[in-house]
């Protein structure tokens, strides 16, 4: 019989959003006229702005002719985005990439995980707690971890714990680590990095010879001049980080699919003989193996994004979202829950009143206000006693969330 991955069965039961999924569906079927306001899984409820569909329909017409038909694109992507993206989304931040370094995906949430397919299973890797669940459980699933304990560590992670004494940004770790993800605009605590903070890291990880993961999947929506967009905006950062980028979140692409990852050409691993390898040839290698491009029609509409036009109506949408997440912190914090997050993030942290757990806040929110949110300890244990709330809803139903919640809580 053939033998299945047996680290799979390390997981905990689900992967979290299903998880809430399956509970959000069991309430409304027993409650099939409650009105349920979903705040929970990050995902976005604006269309796609007009210079974007514009983009995209006539992409898809250029498919219709024989003149103008595409069929497979580079697995990398095409070089008139990359060089958008180069253009537009870095050159402003000082940062100076070649086309060669940039990568089109269709997700953030895949390379971040198939990124380990270069790495051997020896790396140490350090994440943050709490932390998005997918790069624990990629390495739980690669074999990289033994069993979790009962608090739900894996044997083998360095966790660094993200609290509020340290200002949710983590502490360098103790021992000596060769893989770190990190990730400003925080997924999901909501908060950001300065650049001394990102130094500390770009400092650690040269000396150590590491690594840095650096998602930065929700750098549009800082709002506040001085915190850095990308990990490149720090000095050496080019040495020793990989940065991941999306279209989800930034222009509405949850279900359009489009992302970027960059890896530098100055990247290096060491080979089990020790030799020096550039990162960037291996995820080429990987991704023409294992990829066969984004399509052109998404590639179209996300290289409509950094038009004039494109720019300008995506950014009313990232402030429409931005207004979201200020209605929900005032709101709550005027019913007296500390909250932080959400002026640089589409997401709020909150800590759960009366001291209650992240999963009891979830069924009590659930069944007595009908909204829907993230339990902090899905994200990690230090996530106990937090609780997540998206600003990606429409701006009734958040309006209408802020006003259950402080009817219910409200001094
Ligand atoms: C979230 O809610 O954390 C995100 O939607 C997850 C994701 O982007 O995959």
């Amino acid at each position: 019989m053939a033998r299945l991955n047996d680290n799979y069965l390390k997981l905990k039961a689900g992967y979290l959003f299903p998880e809430i999924g399956r509970r959000v569906k069991a309430f409304t079927q027993a409650n099939p006229d409650a009105k349920v306001i979903r705040l929970g899984i990050g995902d976005v409820t604006r269309p796609l702005v007009p210079a974007v569909v514009d983009a995209f329909h006539k992409a898809v017409d250029d498919l219709t002719r024989p003149e103008s038909f595409m069929g497979y694109g580079p697995e990398q992507g095409y070089d008139w985005l990359i060089d958008t993206l180069i253009e537009k989304s870095y050159r402003p931040l000082g940062v100076d990439l070649k086309t060669s370094e940039v990568f089109i995906s269709d997700g953030s949430k895949c390379d971040c995980a198939n990124i380990l397919d270069i790495f051997d299973l020896s790396n140490k890797v350090a994440i943050g707690d709490p932390v998005y669940p997918v790069y624990n459980d990629t390495n739980v699933m690669v074999g990289r971890t033994g069993e979790a304990d009962e608090k739900g560590y894996y044997q083998g992670i360095v966790y660094m714990p993200c609290t509020e004494e340290n200002n949710f940004t983590p502490d360098l770790p103790r021992e000596k680590v060769d893989i770190i993800y990190l990730c400003f605009p925080n997924n999901p605590t909501g908060t950001v990095a300065t650049k001394d903070e990102l130094k500390k890291w770009v400092d650690y990880a040269i000396a150590n010879d590491a690594v840095i993961f650096f998602d930065a999947a929700y750098e549009a929506f800082i709002t506040e001049p001085g915190i850095p967009h990308s990990i490149y905006e720090v000095e050496g950062a080019k040495k020793c980080a990989i940065e991941f980028r999306s279209f989800s979140k930034t222009a509405g692409f949850t279900g359009v699919r489009c992302a970027l990852t960059v890896v530098p050409e100055e990247v290096m691993a060491t080979t089990a003989k020790g030799e020096k390898v550039a990162l960037n040839k291996l995820w080429n290698r990987r991704q023409s193996t294992k990829f066969n491009g984004v399509s052109y029609p998404v590639q179209k509409a996300a290289e409509a994004v950094y038009s004039e036009e494109g720019w300008r109506q995506t950014k009313e949408v990232i402030d429409y979202y931005m207004e979201n997440a200020r209605i929900i912190r005032e709101g709550l914090k005027a019913a007296g829950i500390t909250c932080y997050g959400g002026v640089n993030a589409p997401y709020i942290w909150l800590k759960t009143p009366e001291g209650m757990t992240s999963w009891d806040f979830f069924d009590k929110l659930l069944n007595e206000c009908h909204v829907v949110g993230t339990p902090g300890s899905g994200f990690g244990p230090s996530g106990e006693g937090y609780f997540r709330l998206s600003a990606f809803g429409d701006r009734e139903n958040v309006s209408a969330a802020v006003e259950r919640i402080q009817r219910k809580w409200g001094k």
